[in-house]
């Protein structure tokens, strides 16, 4: 018999609890739900009442909600959103000293409760929470992992489709760089039904649709006003976590650890990976045109500036 995979999310805000949702609709395993005790059992209403959701919609996922880290034990999989989110005038770096100290503290329960799991982290500034997720657990750098790229590439699709009045089906792309402000598009790998984008849209109109895009995570927040966005993001999360449980090597940018690889010199950024069951199991290194080539090392110095603010907030020392 399959032994089902135990999928643990840190963090059972609207990320958290809205990726629970998904992942238990497409069975992905069973789910542990943890927010902290000052939430008391919050974490536990919120599975409950998923969980009594299971026999109308007709998914079959147990489902957990705690406090109690002893409870993710031997996880296969840990999705980190804990944190706090943006509120409107806020930049996803004025959340840096709160989320390292927060996503510090998860890190080192991550290592000791599920040390061969693999870690999706989510919480904001992603480039820079991963670097800490990485830093605290000391995991081989294939097991952590940063959801931003499917996310921000998810938006793009469905600008474009909007554009174009297609279906999001037919719309694929990718987006390289840091999460939003300095992403970058590869007009190249843009294509709707298999048509160069460059052949739909003018460079203009198609400069326009990336500017949405960058700020795409901005748009969500003036709207909502009390927080950030969470269906797309926790739909993204739930896309990496099926590609690791299911083995299904899915070719996705994500925030993957670069040394070598692009030249970065070992800092997470994002880039086309496979995913699979290993985590990060492949990088793919595109070649990129000049002004593609300058996007991208614009972004990844604006990675490291992140990171050094955050190493100097924690006194990390790199070894
Ligand atoms: P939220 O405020 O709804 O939920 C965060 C939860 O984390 C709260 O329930 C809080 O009690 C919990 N938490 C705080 N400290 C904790 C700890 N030490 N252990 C366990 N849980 C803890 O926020 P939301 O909207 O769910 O966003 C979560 C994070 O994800 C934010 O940092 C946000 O910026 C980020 N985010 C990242 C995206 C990405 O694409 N990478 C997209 C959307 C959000
Ligand atoms: C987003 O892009 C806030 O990072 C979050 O929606």
């Amino acid at each position: 018999m399959m032994r089902r995979a135990k999928i643990s999310i840190i963090g059972a805000g609207n990320v958290g609890a809205t990726t629970a949702h998904w992942c238990a609709a497409a069975e992905l395993g069973d789910i542990v739900l943890l927010d902290i005790p000052a939430t008391e059992n919050m974490p536990a209403g919120k599975a409950l009442d998923l969980f009594e959701a299971s026999p109308i919609m007709g998914f079959d996922s147990r489902l957990k909600g705690t406090t109690d880290w002893a409870d993710t034990a031997l996880s296969d999989v840990v999705v980190v959103t804990a944190g706090i989110a943006r509120k409107p005038g806020m930049s996803r770096d004025d959340l840096l000293a709160t989320n390292a100290t927060i996503v510090g503290n998860v890190a080192e329960q991550i290592r000791s409760t599920s040390p061969s799991a693999v870690v999706i982290v989510v919480s904001n500034p992603l480039d820079a929470m991963v670097q800490r997720t990485l830093q605290v657990t000391g995991f081989p750098s294939a097991r952590v992992i940063g959801q931003a790229g499917i996310l921000d590439t998810a938006r793009y699709r469905s600008f474009l489709a909007m554009e174009l009045n297609v279906s999001v089906e037919d719309v694929s792309a990718m987006l390289l760089g840091g999460h939003g402000d300095t992403m970058v598009p590869i007009p190249s790998c843009t294509g709707v039904g298999g048509i160069p984008v460059t052949q739909l849209i003018k460079p203009e109109r198609l400069e326009e649709i990336v500017t949405r895009t960058r700020n795409g995570g901005a748009e969500i927040v003036g709207l909502l006003k009390t927080g950030s966005a969470y269906y797309a993001p926790a739909a993204a999360t739930t896309q990496m976590v099926e590609a690791v449980v299911r083995d299904k090597k899915r070719l996705v940018p994500c925030a993957a650890y670069c040394d070598r690889e692009y030249g970065v010199g070992g800092f997470f950024v994002g880039v086309p990976v496979v995913l699979g069951a290993g985590g990060v199991e492949r990088i793919i290194e595109l070649s990129l045109l000049p002004a593609e080539r300058a996007a991208f090392d614009k972004s990844v110095i604006a990675v490291k500036e992140l990171v050094s603010a955050m190493n100097a907030l924690t006194g990390w020392k790199s070894q």
